[in-house]
């Protein structure tokens, strides 16, 4: 594994669900192919299956209830800085939204620019938001696939650091969709990471530039 850094990258996965993409990154980190540590898993449920995962792997869980935030003008806000505070006692170096079901407001944007990524089940700037998978279908696409990307104030607007594209097949329900596309996701955001704690990611304007990276200039995925 070839880094930069001689110590671990410190992240925190802000996860609301399942967590699936919370347990590449953990098992691509145990395995060696990521050179980072998890230093907190924080969720907005108590019942996330993601804080399970935390406590399975000895990683710290963090339950931060929305509810004592709710009905004040700036309850966003007020959550996000809740939230930084807690990055900030684990020395968190890079953010990572992992099914995380709240938009994050300026508050934690502003504090991790360039540091947080998201995973979203879409080729972006196709299909930001919910349902996505159904929308591609809907729309006749015979491409869809996922996106990591930085998070900016737009939701699901940021610049755009890896896609993988899978094929639509005829016979897909949303489901079976979201399946092909997972099995993407689960590759590419842990390599997102890495590339990071190797320090080779630059943001220009829109463009991530990632130093080293030798594309052919070919295409590599058709639907037929
Ligand atoms: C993933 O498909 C992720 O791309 C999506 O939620 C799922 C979470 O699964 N995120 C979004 O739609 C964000 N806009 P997971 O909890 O098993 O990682």
């Amino acid at each position: 594994m070839s880094s930069s850094r001689t110590t671990p990258l410190r992240l925190a996965v802000l996860a609301s669900g399942r967590g699936s993409n919370l347990q590449a990154i953990i098992d691509a980190i145990e395995s060696g192919q990521v050179n980072a540590r998890i230093a907190a898993i924080v969720s907005n449920k108590k019942d996330a299956i993601a804080l399970d995962r935390a406590r399975t792997h000895g990683l710290t869980d963090v339950f931060v209830d929305p509810k004592p935030f709710a009905g004040r003008p700036d309850s966003r806000e007020a959550y996000d800085r809740a939230l930084l505070e807690i990055l900030q006692q684990h020395d968190v170096e890079l953010v990572l939204l992992a099914g995380y079901m709240k938009i994050v407001t300026p508050v934690l944007v502003n504090a991790y620019a360039n540091r947080m990524m998201n995973i979203h089940p879409s080729l972006l700037p196709s299909f930001p938001g919910l349902d996505v998978q159904k929308k591609a279908l809907d729309w006749g696409c015979k491409l869809a696939g996922c996106t990591v990307h930085f998070v900016t104030e737009g939701v699901d607007e940021g610049p755009i650091i890896i896609q993988a594209a899978v094929p639509i097949l005829d016979n897909d329900t949303p489901e079976t969709l979201a399946a092909r596309i997972l099995v993407q996701e689960h590759k590419i955001y842990p390599r997102a990471v890495q590339l990071f704690a190797e320090d080779r990611l630059h943001v220009d304007g829109r463009r991530v530039v990632i130093a080293g990276a030798k594309p052919d200039g070919e295409a590599i995925i058709s639907s037929i």
